[in-house]
């Protein structure tokens, strides 16, 4: 199994949405029994509570479920337990690489990371932006581009 965490800061605005599409993504490519999904957050402010309110509009529109999707705070062994990691912003490196053990598994980047010549490096936090679709807009090219690269690395089809 391939397994891919997405963190942001609260886990209720966009890694809840990258989980939700990266599953969307992987159903329509034949591909959901090769991968565990999941999304996490550095804070534990949310704990439990299902996306935020803006995030399941947007997955609303775009008929993508979030369906037993709730938030929870990413732990050191996460760093282990999933081979790719995929953080929204710089911010959320650095949160990492404090709670980080030496040498962990996975492969820590960010999302912006897999677009190349993209200017936009950070995913934009909706929560203090209020602008859900162009955090959408970012987290769906940057979601296939990731799946693109995986697919390569793993040889799947
Ligand atoms: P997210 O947005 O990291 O995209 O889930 C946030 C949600 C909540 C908070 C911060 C960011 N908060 O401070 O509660």
């Amino acid at each position: 199994m391939i397994k891919v965490l997405f963190v942001c800061l609260g886990n209720i605005c966009r890694s809840p949405m990258a989980e939700a599409y990266f599953r969307h993504l992987v159903k329509n490519e034949g591909l959901a029994d090769r991968f565990v999904i999941d999304s996490g957050g550095m804070g534990s402010w949310h704990t439990g509570k299902p996306p935020h309110h803006g995030t399941q509009t947007k997955l609303d529109e775009k008929q993508i479920s979030y369906q037993g999707i709730t938030a929870r705070q990413v732990t050191a062994d996460d760093l282990d337990e999933f081979d790719y990691v995929i953080a929204m912003d710089d911010q959320n490196i650095s949160d990492l690489t404090m709670i980080k053990k030496e040498a962990p598994a996975a492969s820590v980047a960010k999302l912006m990371d897999y677009l190349n010549n993209s200017s936009t490096k950070n995913v934009p936090d909706p929560y203090f932006t209020g602008d859900f679709d162009q955090t959408y807009a970012l987290i769906e090219a940057g979601c296939q581009a990731l799946l693109d690269e995986i697919k390569k690395i793993n040889q799947l089809n």
